[in-house]
């Protein structure tokens, strides 16, 4: 083992040590090899150890007690806040707590969308787009009158982007994922980023995948909106932001309406409150949102630079390994190149159904999704009816990849590949 792979391991031990849940075996007595983070992360002590605290400690609302435990409250909130924005090089001002990246992109849909699209309009997205970022374009060129188009993906799952000068021609908006869900595929957010703005659009990204993984500066990549789920990053579910350039943000409408998010109501008329508060209506994920801020400061504390070349140094590790099962019919999707991959890797092994995949490797222990991942017309494409897939994250090693591998062997003698 190389020195910098023994560091690596060393680490990841401390890591693994964080995670209580993986120290609990399955009901048949096997290790937990979680290999899922894609769909939503485990949780780490401190962020088990916020939720109590503040639960048994400060639970209050935010905002509104002059207490001292609303006060305490209020101050967690909107430190969590400016912790989460920092993470991706944001000022706390331009971060809307939502409760996922779907409610983030809805909201930028609704509100930027309502104000912004008309007929005739064309929304730029990608083929690999999950639903989330799919079908509130869908609602909003329906009740625009815009249009959609794609940026096409090819058979490795890599976007050309030979065409997307004449894709952006007349295009208001991008909505782009960072990394795809299904196949990993990290996209070349710069370059589109760039042509995109000299095109006269708008850009938002989303960063579900994107975040949790990669080291994000939203400044340097430009974007305009980035949409985030706090449960793929270490954090509690029901907790996600936008980071939203101010000047948008701004000019925009409220989404929801009703407390909070005003400065002052009469019976025929609102004044709104300031952007962020503007587009929070009614009471938070307080607890939720304080864990955020907490998930965050674990991330940049492993520093992101290291969590990217965990994952790189995993994910090649993993194709490496799949690759032995091919000559038994393991099918591999997606760029396999662990450099242009983040964390995901979709497969299929022979003619076993993937759902019938994941409950053998289940017995075992091993936990991978199987599925449309929520990108039905991307499976359609490729002509997958679907997919097995391990997603990896920080607290993943080797062991895990060889857990999976030793789990399809047992497959493959079932089903007698
Ligand atoms: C790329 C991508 N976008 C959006 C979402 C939606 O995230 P959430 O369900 O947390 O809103 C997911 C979740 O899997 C995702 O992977």
């Amino acid at each position: 083992m190389s020195v910098s792979a023994a560091l690596d391991a060393s680490k990841t031990a401390s890591i693994i040590a964080d995670f209580p849940i993986l120290a609990r075996k399955t009901s048949r007595g096997k290790r937990l090899v979680y290999l899922d983070s894609a769909a939503t992360s485990q949780k780490p002590n401190p962020v088990i150890d916020t939720l109590v605290q503040y639960y048994r400690e400060y639970n209050a609302n935010v905002h509104r007690g002059v207490y001292e435990i609303a006060s305490r409250a209020t101050d967690a909130f909107e430190l969590s806040r400016a912790k989460v924005a920092d993470f991706i090089g944001a000022r706390s001002d331009e971060l809307i707590w939502t409760r996922n990246t779907t409610e983030a992109i809805n909201l930028v849909s609704a509100s930027w969308g309502a104000a912004n699209i008309r007929s005739g309009d064309a929304i730029l997205l990608s083929e690999l787009e999950h639903h989330s970022n799919l079908v509130p374009w869908q609602l909003l060129a329906e009740r625009t009158g815009a249009h959609l188009r794609f940026i096409p993906v090819d058979e490795r799952g890599l976007l050309v982007l030979d065409d997307l000068d004449r894709l952006l021609d007349g295009v208001k908006l991008v909505a782009i994922t960072h990394v795809s869900n299904t196949l990993g595929t990290i996209v070349p957010l710069d370059r589109i980023i760039a042509r995109a703005h000299a095109a006269g659009a708008v850009v938002l990204v989303d960063g579900a995948q994107g975040a949790p993984h990669l080291a994000v500066d939203v400044k340097a990549l430009d974007a305009d909106f980035y949409a985030m789920s706090g449960h793929k990053m270490l954090a509690p579910t029901g907790i996600g932001a936008l980071y939203g350039k101010r000047e948008l943000l701004d000019a925009m409408p409220p989404f929801l309406a009703g407390g909070d998010m005003i400065r002052r109501v009469e019976y025929r008329h609102t004044t709104f409150n300031d952007v962020p508060w503007k587009f929070e209506a009614g009471t938070g994920n307080i607890a939720d949102a304080i864990g955020y801020g907490v998930a965050c400061d674990y991330l940049a504390n492993l520093d992101m630079t290291w969590v990217r070349e965990h994952e790189r140094r995993l994910s090649d590790y993993a194709f490496q390994r799949l690759a032995e099962l091919e000559p038994r019919g393991l099918a591999i999707y997606g760029p396999r190149n662990a450099s242009l991959v983040s964390g995901a890797i979709s497969f299929n092994f022979a003619d076993i159904h993937a759902h019938d995949l994941a409950s053998i490797l289940d017995t075992e222990g091993v936990c991978v999704r199987a599925g449309h991942h929520c990108t039905m017309p991307l499976m359609d494409k490729m002509g997958w009816a679907a997919t097995a897939r391990a997603s990896f994250y920080v607290y993943n090693d080797e062991r895990d990849v060889d857990a999976l591998i030793d789990a399809l062997e047992k497959a493959a003698v079932i089903f007698k590949l």
